[in-house]
């Protein structure tokens, strides 16, 4: 651990990065923003496998990449020369950290494609496979990087300057490498002199609204209020809302999206007060294998969470039942568009996914 370190703007920081050449794989904690930033070095299996499931580093993009550096440093140190011991030690290891959380697809796809870079190169030695692990793996960064931007512009194209904008959990850079989803059209409009006013949910129980999303707009120096869950249908209703963008976890093929409990609820209510409600997300998170929302596996998480967590006494009766689910599904048809590093999408999603796919795969 490098300890705390303070003075430097949170904007300043990498969520997630490579240090190979102490094989360490660096995230902010963000379990302590914004009271404290502490970077973590994590070099074992179980620390990244921790640091994910405890949300040290959390975000469907950032999770990628930190799997994806994470693996590709599990695999430098596998000891083996022949590929076959080689490739079941590295399956290990990939089966290991996938367990880690199921429902943001991010991680899911970045091992895979790690693993593709495995099999596709099996005739070269050992030692080349970790170098092109590695290449792969860096590359994923830039490439996380260069789409939220386009994101940015795509969804910088449906507000205007002076607008109300809401968001619901932390899609922010600290849930990727920079600009994130969500609040890259935010961030490009702040770049541009467009003051919009944000307003971001709380998001109950993990606070990722009020300790991240609230802390990284306001250190960029972006208008935001911070409200609690139950008040979006309020700032609705009194007109200062003009659009909603959301990030997500998982994007069915039929257009229905997973995204932080509590996410649907502010769709539903976006719909009630005709504001658009844009689900921002990268091509890698839409799951064609997916058929529906009722098909993407939604993470429970422990009950003290709801509880005791953040709270200086328990805040609910000792042993009373507790339903945690840490994501929720959005119907497609309370969505207004999908907004991606390709261009906005309209429903019907089906549809609009098969040809973005086909027309990709034609290039
Ligand atoms: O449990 P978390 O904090 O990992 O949940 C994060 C979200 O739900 C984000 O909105 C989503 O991953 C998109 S991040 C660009």
């Amino acid at each position: 651990m490098d300890g705390t370190m303070q003075n430097k703007n949170i904007m300043d920081y990498e969520t997630v990065a490579l240090d190979d050449a102490d094989s360490a794989l660096v995230v902010i904690d963000q379990t302590k923003l914004p009271a404290e930033t502490t970077l973590l070095r994590l070099h074992t299996a179980q620390e990244i496998w921790e640091a994910i499931y405890l949300l040290k580093v959390r975000g469907a993009p950032a999770i990628g990449v930190a799997a994806a550096f994470g693996i590709y440093l599990l695999a430098k140190g596998i000891d083996a020369e022949d590929y076959d011991t080689f490739y079941r030690k590295f399956r290990e290891h990939k089966d290991y950290l996938n367990s880690a959380r199921p429902t943001a697809v991010n991680l899911s796809w970045a091992l895979n494609r790690m693993e593709r870079v495995c099999e596709e190169n099996r005739t070269r030695p050992v030692e080349e496979i970790k170098r092109r692990l590695r290449e792969t793996a860096v590359a994923m960064k830039e490439e996380d990087i260069r789409v939220c931007r386009a994101i940015g512009e795509y969804g910088l194209s449906l507000v205007k300057p002076g607008d109300g904008i809401l968001t619901h959990c932390n899609a922010g850079q600290l849930a990727a490498c920079k600009y994130s989803t969500a609040t890259a059209p935010i961030y490009l409009g702040q770049e541009r002199g467009y003051h919009f006013r944000v307003f971001a949910d709380e998001t109950r129980p993990l606070l990722q609204g009020a300790r991240l999303t609230a802390y990284e707009l306001q250190s960029s120096g972006v208008d935001v209020t911070l409200i609690c869950d139950n008040m979006c249908a309020t700032v609705m209703r009194n007109g200062w809302i003009n659009a909603v963008f959301v990030g997500c976890d998982r994007v069915a093929a039929n257009g229905d999206v997973a995204n932080k409990i509590g996410t649907s609820v502010v769709a539903a209510v976006a719909k009630r007060y005709n504001v658009p409600f844009y689900v921002c997300a990268p091509t890698s998170t839409i799951d064609m294998d997916t058929p529906t929302g009722s098909d993407i596996v939604i993470e429970e998480r422990p009950a003290g969470e709801v509880t005791d967590m953040w709270y200086e006494k328990p805040m609910a009766p000792a042993g009373v039942k507790v339903f945690n689910p840490a994501f929720d599904v959005t119907d497609n048809e309370l969505i207004t568009a999908i907004v991606t590093e390709h261009g906005v999408l309209r429903p019907p999603y089906t549809a609009a996914f098969q040809e973005l796919f086909g027309a990709l795969q034609n290039r």
